[in-house]
């Protein structure tokens, strides 16, 4: 694979600044939007007299701990535009996330905030390797989804020639990749397994493809899935993440250089990570939940909005900014088998690490045939693999997750196929459970 890392002189000079100079230009950034969520957001003024907190309490980052958190709910009980900041005249664009109960989460843009927002995307699609003049094949979803809109102006900003496919159709993706030649693909990562296939079923080498970068987020996955798609397609993948809650896509990207978790654009997002159920700030390098306060936004500022992620903190590398570890799963997406913690992440290790005979296309499917609840791991093998060998290797991963997680499972092991596709977000979770 060609090295694709950035010139220091390529960079932004933010992302070439001290430690100091950042924690500097935060903590100017950070008051600022403090008291701008406080003066003109009526939910903030509220939350934080109920807290006994006031804007002015925040003289750097660390009493942020003062203030109260923020939460999906509050959006919610907000709906639609009561978390705006701005009158809704100056708010240039809204997306929403679907949520699969009740009322959407909407989210506001001004002019001012999408152009921040295309900088930041610019800056990962470089990070990972892009640069002005590359073809960009978006693949994410375009609509209210943050994914295929946000990835489109930060590639036009960076001066790539954009491809705006969406998701869906996945011949016609094929087809455009062969034709357009692209550099760089941004997609979910179980999508990119989608389309690798359908490369092989119309007899293309997926490897011989133009592609030169996938820049891969919007769901967790793993470093063996990293591995996966590079040896599939030649190419190298990076991980990309964001939240619309925050912004949407490039709250965070990984550098092709260290591929070592996504580097966290600090100077407008400040990062904390907290016990999920104390609320306690944990240090640098200590699992827990993500946490989110927005430095520049004008539209919808948020503070410490709790993402449910569950990732740690780590030092720069690549950067002087913070890394984020890759997201282990969501609190939300956490099962609890008969008192075990386990995520769908963990699966994906397990399968991808030595099982060659399964595919990484699976599901976890929660029932509750009795009393208990109960994990079927339904599995795909890989294409040309006889069932008795993928049989034999489905009973080595249930051994496996005995032994590594500590809960029996039951493995099912299907054909080719068996498994649905997702062409955005893929569904790992699926719960059969009879509703309480
Ligand atoms: O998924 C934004 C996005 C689009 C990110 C395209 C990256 C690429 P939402 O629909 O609001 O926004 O979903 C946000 O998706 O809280 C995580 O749980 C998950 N997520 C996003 N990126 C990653 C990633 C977009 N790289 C939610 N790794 C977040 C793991 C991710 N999970």
């Amino acid at each position: 694979m060609e090295d694709l890392s950035p010139r220091p002189d390529e960079l932004d000079p933010i992302e070439r600044a001290s430690t100091d100079e950042l924690r500097a230009l935060q903590t100017e950034r950070l008051r600022w939007s403090v008291r701008h969520a406080y003066d003109n957001v009526p939910h903030y003024r509220a939350a934080f007299e109920a807290a006994g907190a006031h804007p002015d309490d925040v003289r750097e980052p660390a009493d942020l701990a003062r203030l109260p958190f923020t939460t999906k709910a509050d959006l919610r009980e907000n709906y639609p535009f009561g978390m705006f900041a701005v009158p809704r005249e100056q708010v240039a664009r809204i997306h929403a996330s679907s949520g699969t109960t009740g009322r959407p989460t909407v989210v506001g843009y001004t002019k001012d905030d999408l152009d921040v927002w295309s900088e930041v995307v610019a800056r990962s699609i470089r990070a990972a390797g892009g640069r002005a003049g590359h073809v960009v094949h978006v693949a994410y979803g375009y609509g209210l989804f943050t994914g295929g809109l946000g990835a489109h102006y930060g590639a036009e900003r960076l001066g790539c020639t954009v491809v705006p496919v969406s998701g869906g159709m996945t011949e016609r993706q094929v087809q455009l990749i062969g034709d357009f030649a692209p550099d760089v693909i941004m997609v979910t990562p179980s999508y990119m397994l989608a389309i690798v296939e359908e490369m092989e079923r119309q007899g293309i080498d997926p490897r011989s493809s133009s592609l030169k970068v996938g820049i891969f987020g919007a769901e967790p996955w793993t470093d063996d899935m990293r591995a996966e798609l590079e040896q599939r397609l030649d190419m190298h993948a990076v991980d990309i993440y964001g939240l619309s809650e925050v912004m949407g896509p490039g709250v965070a990207s990984e550098c092709v250089e260290t591929k070592d978790g996504p580097t966290i654009w600090e100077d407008h997002f400040y990062p904390e990570v907290i016990d999920p159920i104390t609320g306690e700030v944990l240090g640098d390098g200590e699992e827990g939940e993500l946490v989110f306060t927005s430095l520049t936004k004008q539209a919808m500022p948020v503070i410490r909005y709790r993402t449910r992620d569950l990732t740690r903190l780590l030092p720069g590398t690549a950067r002087t900014m913070r890394r984020m570890g890759k997201i282990t799963g969501r609190t939300d997406d956490m099962i609890i088998l008969r008192g075990v913690n386990l995520f769908p992440t963990q699966i994906e290790e397990l399968i991808l690490r030595d099982l060659p005979a399964l595919s990484p296309h699976f599901q976890c499917r929660l029932s509750r045939p009795g009393t208990l609840d109960e994990l079927t791991v339904v599995v795909e093998r890989r294409d040309g693999v006889g069932p008795e060998s993928a049989e034999d290797a489905g009973r080595t991963l249930r051994e496996r997750i005995k032994a590594v997680i500590g809960v029996s499972v039951t493995v099912d092991v299907v054909g080719p196929g068996g498994v649905e596709r997702s062409v955005g977000k893929m569904r790992r979770i699926v719960d059969e459970r009879p509703k309480r």
